[in-house]
């Protein structure tokens, strides 16, 4: 296995890839004035195993495209959908966000949790701006400094990891430039990384590490991941997931 196969493996059977809650899914949600009487077309892009998906899916009058690069984490979000009803209304579909295959204006809604650093932030919200109709909305989150100065350990640990780590200030400047009106901004709560996201984890290491065997590869995964969260709970106070939720002008 590769390192990037046994990250998949870690992260299966997971509800969560990532930071995050249901409540702050229908926060965010709940920023947009979404048109009534017609079925809205929404693309949920780095979806994961769709722990908000099976919520915009629940909650909106319309369909979800729900995008991810690894089959493994699609195969899961269907068999959820299936058992909860929703087969209808969640098409997933494997492609890279760097290389979707949609239309100009097909969507109403763009949203994407923890997955637009893949491609970068300004990168990501000027491509996928095209997608969007005129009046649609984008909902985004990522890594954003929630204080204006930081310990240096954590800066440089941030920086090494994603240039593009910002105070909010900054992030809504990019979106104002690109040709979107900030609609909502606020960053997810410490329960949703530590109660939704790491503790889980945290729990899933024995398992993950018995099959497969030990190996020196999935130390270094369950390693590393113990670092992240080891920064985290002594850094939590200076950065969180900014969530940003934009209009299309
Ligand atoms: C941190 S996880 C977030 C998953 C989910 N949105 C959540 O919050 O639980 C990032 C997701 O992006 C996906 N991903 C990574 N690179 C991608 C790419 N180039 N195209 C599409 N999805 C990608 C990963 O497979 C993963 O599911």
């Amino acid at each position: 296995m590769t390192e990037l196969d046994l990250i998949i493996d870690l992260h299966k059977n997971s509800k969560r890839q990532g930071p995050g809650s249901e409540g702050e899914t229908l926060k965010a949600l709940g920023f947009m004035r979404l048109p009534s009487g017609r079925k809205l077309k929404m693309a949920d892009i780095g979806c994961g195993s769709g722990g908000q998906t099976i919520t915009l899916a629940q909650k909106v009058n319309g369909q979800v495209i729900a995008v991810d690069l690894f089959p493994k984490f699609l195969d899961e979000l269907n068999e959820r959908s299936e058992r909860l009803g929703l087969k209808e209304k969640i098409v997933t579909l494997q492609k890279s966000m760097e290389d979707l295959p949609f239309e100009s204006e097909e969507f109403d809604i763009i949203w994407s949790e923890g997955a637009i650093y893949n491609v970068g932030f300004e990168n990501g919200i000027k491509k996928w701006k095209d997608y969007l109709k005129i009046g649609g909305y984008l909902a985004v989150n990522e890594i954003t400094w929630i204080t204006n100065s930081r310990p240096k350990e954590i800066e440089d640990f941030w920086k090494q990891e994603y240039a593009e780590v910002d105070p909010a200030s900054n992030k809504i400047k990019i979106l104002e430039t690109n040709g979107y009106s900030l609609v909502g901004y606020f960053y997810l709560n410490q329960d949703s990384w530590i109660e939704n996201y790491y503790k889980p984890m945290e729990a899933r290491f024995d398992a993950f590490l018995k099959r497969n065997n030990n190996s020196e590869l999935a130390r270094n995964v369950v390693e590393d991941n113990k670092s992240e969260i080891n920064l985290y709970l002594k850094y939590k106070d200076y950065y969180s997931y900014g969530f940003y939720i934009a209009r299309k002008n």
